[in-house]
This record gives C-alpha cells, sequence and structure tokens, in this order.
C-alpha cells in the first residue's frame, strides 16, 4: 500500500508520517518512508535514521536531472530506474535503514536562487511509478505542504491519502480541497485531527467530514519536545495504534 501523508505546513504530517511508519512495523509490514518535501530537513531525525543522500544528488543534482530528462523521450529510467524496485529490493546507496524503517529522500534545496522544485516532483512520480509494493510492504509519503502535489499527479499514484489537519480555518479549508481532488483521482481519502482535546475536537467536527475521521490525535507535551530537540519519536499512542490497524484491515 502506498499511503500519501498530506496537509498544511506545520499540521503534523512529519511526526504523523513517522508514527504511522512505527506503528505500521509494528503491525508486521517492511516500511519505507519517503521524504517528497524538498524543504523538510529534519525527518531522518524524528524517525531515527541516519540520512541517506537523496536521490535527487545520485542523480547529478536538478541541473543533471534535467539533461537526463531532455535526452530521454519517455518516463525517463535516469540509469537508476532501469529495473523495478520493491520496498526490498532498492540498491543500498538509495536508503538508510532504522529499526526495521527504511528512508529514502526525492531532494532538497541547496542554494539560494537555484530555482523551482519541478523537478523533485517529476522525480516524485517516476520513483511512486518504478516501486511494486508487496502485500506485507508499505511506502507511507511524507509529502511537501499545501497541495501542489495533487497538482503534480503524485496522489494518483497512492492508494490511500491521508490529510492531517490541525485546529487552523486554513486546515479545515485544506481538507475540503484534498477530499474533492482525492475524490477526483479516484483514491481512499482520510483524515487525522490533529493536535486536538475535547474542545477543540467538537468545534473541529463541525468542520470535516465526521466519516472520514480516522484519528483524532492529541496535543502532546512528549512528540513537541522530541521535535524541538531533534530526537526520535519513539511515542506509542493508541489512536495511532488504531490507525495501523484500520490500513491494515483495508488490505490494499
Ligand atoms: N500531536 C502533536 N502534539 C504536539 N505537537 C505536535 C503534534 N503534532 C505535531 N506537533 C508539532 O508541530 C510542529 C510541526 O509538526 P511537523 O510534523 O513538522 O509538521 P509538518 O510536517 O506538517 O510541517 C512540530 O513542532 C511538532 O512537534
Ligand atoms: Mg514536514
Amino acid at each position: 500500500m502506498k499511503i500519501s501523508i498530506c496537509g498544511k505546513g506545520g499540521s503534523g504530517k512529519s511526526t504523523i508520517s513517522v508514527l504511522i511508519a512505527r506503528g505500521l512495523k509494528k503491525e508486521g509490514y517492511d516500511v519505507l518512508l519517503v521524504d517528497a518535501d524538498e524543504s523538510n530537513l529534519g525527518l531522518h531525525r524524528l524517525a531515527g535514521v541516519p540520512l541517506p543522500k537523496n536521490l535527487m544528488d545520485h542523480l547529478g543534482g536538478k541541473k543533471g536531472f534535467k539533461e537526463k530528462m531532455a535526452a530521454s523521450k519517455s518516463l525517463p529510467s535516469q540509469g537508476i530506474f532501469d529495473e523495478r524496485w520493491s520496498v526490498e529490493s532498492i540498491p543500498e546507496q538509495y536508503i538508510a535503514r532504522a529499526d526495521g524503517i527504511g528512508l529514502l529522500l526525492i531532494g532538497k534545496i541547496h542554494d539560494f536562487g537555484e530555482g523551482c522544485a519541478c523537478p523533485m516532483g517529476v522525480l516524485s512520480r517516476t520513483f511512486l511509478s518504478n516501486i511494486d509494493v508487496a502485500e506485507n510492504e508499505t511506502v507511507i509519503i511524507d509529502t511537501e505542504a499545501g497541495i501542489e502535489h495533487f497538482g503534480r499527479g503524485i496522489e494518483g499514484l497512492c492508494d490511500v491519502i491521508i490529510g492531517v489537519i490541525d485546529p487552523t480555518f486554513e486546515s479545515f479549508m485544506m481538507a475540503e480541497k484534498i477530499s474533492a481532488m482525492g475524490e477526483k483521482a479516484g483514491k481512499a481519502v482520510f483524515f487525522v485531527l490533529n493536535k486536538v482535546d475535547e474542545q477543540i475536537e467538537a468545534m473541529m467536527a463541525e468542520h470535516t467530514d465526521r466519516e472520514k475521521v480516522i484519528a483524532r490525535i492529541p496535543q502532546d507535551h512528549g512528540i513537541f519536545m522530541k521535535s524541538l530537540e531533534g530526537e526520535a519519536l519513539t511515542e506509542e499512542l493508541s489512536e495511532i495504534d488504531r490507525v495501523c490497524g484500520f490500513l491494515r484491515d483495508l488490505e490494499i
């Protein structure tokens, strides 16, 4: 199963991606976490995995990638996607592993004025098109903030979309967009309400489609402190266990 985790900046996408990755590992899945957010710098710290060299840099950076794209007519294999991959068979140089979780980075912005992140979108799509995910494997994609990745067609290559909604009006509006675009892509869309307490949750319920809400994650001081200190998220939350059980039962 390929799961896209999306939502507005700061809503908790990276946090929820890591917690679900750990939860699905506990469920017995072989888990690959894909960092598709070109501005994320610390996902490896949250995941407790060493920092791998990103795919784009393996391909000679954006410049080298664009040149290779210009030279190829069809979906570019770029010389690294010559064979189809599974979570298990991704060549070791592209991935870092710890605690049974693999981490792969698509690409990062390195320099002032280097240009837009469109090549990262193309590379995300190429990667997701090239990976076969077996029944006991799962790929979790931590996307960049907002909904540009929908425009890039990333969700079309996923099985499940999870929108992370924090208590802001901006998030409610984004949830509507995510629902509409997910539906258009023909994909199952679910929501995780994040950073809630009872009072906030009651307010949020008015703005979200209850049937699609699969978890309500409390504002958790331990989670916040781990992020502040750049430490691995090892919190075990019953709500996350429930989400992972729900995802397992989808049998995708
Ligand atoms: N359930 C939570 N409880 C407390 N803090 C949270 C929770 N979820 C996320 N955060 C905090 O919110 C901030 C943004 O989270 P992050 O996962 O980086 O968001 P995003 O990836 O969507 O930008 C971080 O400081 C993180 O620790
Ligand atoms: Mg993030």
